[in-house]
């Protein structure tokens, strides 16, 4: 059985009605990270949808390899690279991840949070809700792991009852000493 299903129970693969959480993210947020960071290396998008972000990756570090995966197949986007069925805890570093890009599948976020950062030899990127900065359990992550970057993003996307931000962390240095960057951008 996939990890998703078994994190939340075995009836209840939907999420706000979307199986495996399934919200593609629109181009002009996924471009907003490319404005602020660079990226040495191999890229994996691990939650790739119907390639909607990792589309945009492609265009934008055209130089650096990108491997993209889903646990569940989709019909891709035109332009999307191409893309396996892959359950993410699959990943291991045994598989020389240097960077992931992602917008997760939030009904797991803390499991896939330890996962990614445990694996990702660079840089690790997640589009998540501006308000999961906050929670009791996470705020331990996140003062065990503080992010070396966050980019809220100003606007809303259409329909969502929830802002977003970019969360960067530089996993060279794992706990990096310095304080995090707070910046602000909006999606366009
Ligand atoms: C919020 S959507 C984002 C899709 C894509 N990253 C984007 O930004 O357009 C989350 C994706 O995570 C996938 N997913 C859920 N559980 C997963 C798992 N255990 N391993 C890999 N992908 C998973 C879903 O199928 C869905 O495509």
């Amino acid at each position: 059985m996939p990890i998703y299903a078994k994190s939340v129970g075995p009836n209840k693969k939907k999420v706000d009605g979307h199986p495996f959480d399934f919200h593609p993210t629109p181009e002009n947020w996924s471009r907003v990270i490319f404005r602020h960071e660079t990226f040495k290396g191999n890229i994996l998008e691990p939650c790739n949808g119907n390639g909607a972000m990792s589309r945009v990756i492609a265009v934008n570090c055209p130089d650096n390899p990108l491997v993209c995966s889903d646990i569940e197949p989709y019909r891709m986007l035109p332009g999307a690279p191409p893309s396996m069925i892959r359950d993410a805890f699959e990943w291991g570093r045994e598989d020389g991840i240097e960077n992931i890009i992602t917008n997760p599948p939030y009904g797991i976020l803390n499991m896939l949070l330890v996962h990614f950062m445990n694996i990702t030899q660079r840089k690790l990127v997640l589009l998540l809700k501006t308000v999961s900065l906050e929670g009791v359990g996470r705020g331990e992550f996140y003062k065990l792991y503080p992010p070396t970057k966050v980019i809220v993003i100003s606007n809303r996307m259409r329909g969502s009852q929830f802002g977003h931000s970019f969360i960067i962390w530089d996993t060279t240095k794992r706990r990096h000493p310095g304080r995090t960057e707070l910046v602000w951008d909006t999606a366009k």
